[in-house]
């Protein structure tokens, strides 16, 4: 019996956890900060809090963290990571992901993504629904492609960066840690780290 936790029992959580149980997990449960004020998230129950997620490891095969602000998400993870816990990737069996492609621990990759071939994501990604990343991409650790974004080839995303909803990135591009790419950009030259672009071309 395989058995994940998910820590943040949001929106975004409950798709990691459809993912999850459309994939090889036979239970989700859920942890949270906010319990006990939740207790339940859609049909999934919340337990407790990451202290009571940390004093029951032993009861999962896995952690997933289902944050969606990616400073929290990576200070939430490497948490897990210091307690040695399978943080295993959860990829919706409708993801296309090509053999050439490594997706880091941790990472969630939603329905309908695509990733081609000799792209490395760093661990924490999520990869949201339906966005593509082409070949030879770099994506570091704790990022964040929204759904419908779609990231040309040899795009570089540096730690914790977030490209929003439906924003295109031109190929070669790099985009600084922290960053942020507005829904809808089209990013033409490199952001420079911790900077907000929005619009056509992005600025
Ligand atoms: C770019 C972004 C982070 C800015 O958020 P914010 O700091 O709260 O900005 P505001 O909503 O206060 O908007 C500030 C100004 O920027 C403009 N603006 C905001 N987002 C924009 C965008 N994506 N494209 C163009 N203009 C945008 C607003 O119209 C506003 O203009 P004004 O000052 O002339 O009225 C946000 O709008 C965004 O695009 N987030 C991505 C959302 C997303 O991808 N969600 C999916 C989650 S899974």
């Amino acid at each position: 019996m395989k058995r994940l936790a998910i820590l943040g029992a949001s929106g975004h959580g409950k798709v990691v956890a459809e993912a999850a149980e459309l994939s090889d997990w036979d239970e989700v449960v859920f942890f949270d900060d906010a319990w006990p004020k939740i207790s339940a998230n859609s049909v999934w129950p919340v337990l407790g809090n990451t202290e009571d997620l940390l004093n029951s490891l032993n009861e999962f095969s896995g952690v997933a963290v289902a944050i969606g602000n990616n400073s929290i998400r990576l200070k939430k993870l490497n948490l897990l990571c210091e307690q040695g816990v399978a943080l295993p990737a959860i990829i919706h069996p409708n993801a296309v992901i090509s053999r050439y492609a490594t997706i880091g621990d941790g990472s969630v990759v939603c329905a309908g993504v695509v990733v081609s071939a000799d792209t490395k994501i760093g661990a924490g990604a999520i990869l949201n629904t339906g966005c593509s990343i082409d070949h030879d991409c770099l994506l570091a650790e704790a990022v964040h492609i929204s759904p419908g974004a779609r990231l040309a080839g040899g795009t570089k995303v540096e730690v914790c960066a977030w490209v929003g909803i439906g924003a295109v990135v031109r190929q070669l591009i790099s985009i600084g840690a922290y960053s942020v790419v507005g829904a809808g950009a089209a990013v033409v030259k490199d952001v420079p780290e911790r900077t907000t672009v929005v619009g056509i071309p992005a600025q």
